[in-house]
């Protein structure tokens, strides 16, 4: 997950912008993340490793969770490409981000109303085999919007050294993998509105519990974002993926 690649992000008009380039110049042109960037990415990687303890969990089954997907399918999509934009895609998920977020939920820790009555009898087994089938799914790509591409790019990969957002990318990646080990979630594809949606209450100290270290770490982070840095980054996001 360390080494640089080439990213980009589509836009609704179809564009690939390449990271680090103006718009103008971007399309079609690709180029390496910086050194600075990568050293960045190091060091919150290793913090952020010291810092969050290790979960096991029960190991999923993927075949025993998609007969078990049914109910999810209504909000989420049959594949976890959930079709309204405030309810998240969670195709390609991390599977340990994945369960223990529905954990979370199930046990009223993290509170969503909507979802609740769908999971609060469910078995950490249940859980597992869920996530697994939704991690073998493939979340659709999304589009950003063009005029939000510079700032959304520029907070994405350099954060905001004024106010000290850090870089996305440093604990997200460059193209927004997450890192599965220390419960970064996969972003890229996911829709804007959820994004922004989870930004701002992350921004106004939403966390999960009173101790829970990885909501906690995302509630520092976007504290000084501005309403249109949340715009921007979360439309970036959805548009955001690897070149091929
Ligand atoms: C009635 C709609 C609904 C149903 C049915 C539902 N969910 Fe959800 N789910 C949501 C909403 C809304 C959220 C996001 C809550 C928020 O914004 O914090 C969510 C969030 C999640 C997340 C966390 C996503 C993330 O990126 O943090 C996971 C994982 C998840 N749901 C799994 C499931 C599974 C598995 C099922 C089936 C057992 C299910 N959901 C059924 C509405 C639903
Ligand atoms: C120091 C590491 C770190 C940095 C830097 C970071 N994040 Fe996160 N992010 C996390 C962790 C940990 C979580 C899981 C939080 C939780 O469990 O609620 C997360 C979760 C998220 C989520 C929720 C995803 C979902 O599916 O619900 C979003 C959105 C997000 N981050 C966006 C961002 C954006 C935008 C930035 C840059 C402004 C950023 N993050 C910078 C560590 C980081």
């Amino acid at each position: 997950m360390m080494h640089a690649g080439e990213v980009r992000c589509t836009t609704q008009q179809g564009f690939d912008i390449g990271h680090g380039l103006d718009r103008e110049r971007a399309s079609g042109d690709n180029i390496r993340l910086e050194f600075e960037e990568k050293v960045e990415m190091a060091r919150l990687f290793l913090l952020l490793c010291l810092a969050l303890p290790v979960t096991v969990l029960a190991v999923g089954d993927p075949v025993a969770g998609e007969a078990k997907s049914a109910i999810c399918a209504a909000c989420h999509g049959i594949d976890g490409n959930s079709q309204v934009t405030i309810w998240p895609k969670i195709a390609g998920q991390h599977v340990d981000y994945a369960a223990r977020q529905t954990r979370l939920v199930r046990d009223q820790i993290r509170n969503v109303p909507e979802m609740y009555p769908m999971v609060m009898n469910l078995s950490d087994q249940d859980i597992a085999d869920l996530a697994a089938f939704y991690e073998q799914q493939a979340i659709t790509p999304g589009v950003a919007d063009e005029e939000l591409v510079p700032l959304g790019r520029k907070i994405y990969h350099g954060g905001n050294h004024q106010t000290g957002v850090p870089a996305c990318a440093a604990c997200h990646g460059p193209a927004g993998n997450g890192i599965p080990g220390a419960h970064y979630p996969l972003l890229r594809g996911q829709h804007a509105d959820y994004t922004a949606d989870r930004l701002n209450r992350y921004r106004a100290g939403e966390v999960n519990g009173d101790n829970d270290p990885h909501s906690q770490v995302m509630a520092a982070v976007a504290a000084n974002l501005s309403d249109e840095e949340i715009q921007a980054v979360s439309s970036y996001i959805e548009g955001l993926h690897f070149a091929r």
